[in-house]
């Protein structure tokens, strides 16, 4: 005879979210009580359940950014209680459970809040600006054709294990979010080190971290002053060790620069 399984308690739970009908409309929170709250469900299927309800009684669902709900696009950021991507650690707002949350909770969910990322709608914002960044220099230049052998160039197993960890980034913005700068250095230091770490970064080394942090500058984000909250939040981990070797990049590669033009400006060093 097979045991039956506890059934699992069902909770009820207030969400308080930012409304916010457009980019230029004034904004406010509004309740929305959730009742037969399943602990196992994941917060963005609440909002679902949630904006079912709405859409049943003829009201406007609340505006959301997901995709993957995997921790792997970056696209479903929002602020839970205070903190980018909610009271987990190491994972993406898609990836927080309602067992993170007890019966008669009031939760507050807004968007991320920095000057660089303009609400669009409710909890929506462009991030539009990290793809500019990315843009900059956010690549290597290779030679289409003939792929050569994958172990045709040795790398380090302590480069190749940091270069993952930076490759790690998703882009989500929660360290930007979670700086009272709103700081976009964590985001930089990771997409400028996976490559710089690599055999391959090394030719466009100089240019790409000299024009990813001009391009960061432009875009209005605000000055890393080492309070990294920025890898407290990351769900992906991503320790503020590379916020070090970036400085040191961008430093080497204006030195250099100043004895050759930038657009021959080969990489090297550690
Ligand atoms: S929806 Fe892709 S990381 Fe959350």
């Amino acid at each position: 005879m097979v045991a039956e399984k506890p059934s699992k308690k069902l909770f009820s739970v207030t969400l308080r979210v930012w409304r916010q009908a457009g980019p230029a409309a004034a904004g406010k929170f509004v309740e929305y009580p959730a009742a037969n709250v399943n602990p196992d469900m994941s917060f963005l299927e609440l909002i679902d359940v949630v904006n079912d309800g709405l859409t049943v009684k003829g009201d406007e669902p609340i505006a959301f950014a997901h995709d993957c709900r995997e921790g792997i696009c970056g696209t479903c950021s929002c602020t839970i209680n205070g903190k980018p991507h909610g009271p987990g650690h190491g994972i993406a707002t898609c990836q927080l459970y309602m067992r993170s949350f007890q019966e008669g909770d009031v939760i507050t969910v807004e968007p991320f809040r920095a000057k660089a990322f303009p609400i669009q709608r409710d909890l929506v914002t462009d991030r539009a600006a990290f793809d500019k960044i990315q843009q900059a220099g956010g690549f290597i230049s290779v030679r289409t054709g003939a792929a050569p052998d994958a172990n045709a160039i040795p790398v380090p197993k302590e480069d190749a294990d940091l270069a993952m960890d930076a490759a790690s980034c998703i882009g989500c913005g929660a360290c930007v979010a979670a700086c009272k700068n709103a700081s976009a250095m964590l985001f930089v230091a990771a997409k400028v080190s996976q490559f710089g770490l690599l055999p391959q970064g090394q030719p466009e080394r100089d240019r790409r971290v000299l024009a990813m942090v001009q391009t960061m500058d432009e875009a209005g984000f605000g000055n890393c002053t080492n309070q990294y909250e920025c890898s407290a939040v990351c769900p992906k981990n991503i320790t503020h060790d590379f916020i070090a070797r970036l400085n040191r990049d961008y430093v080497a590669a204006l030195f250099r620069t100043r004895f050759q033009p930038v657009s021959n400006a080969g990489g090297g060093g550690g």
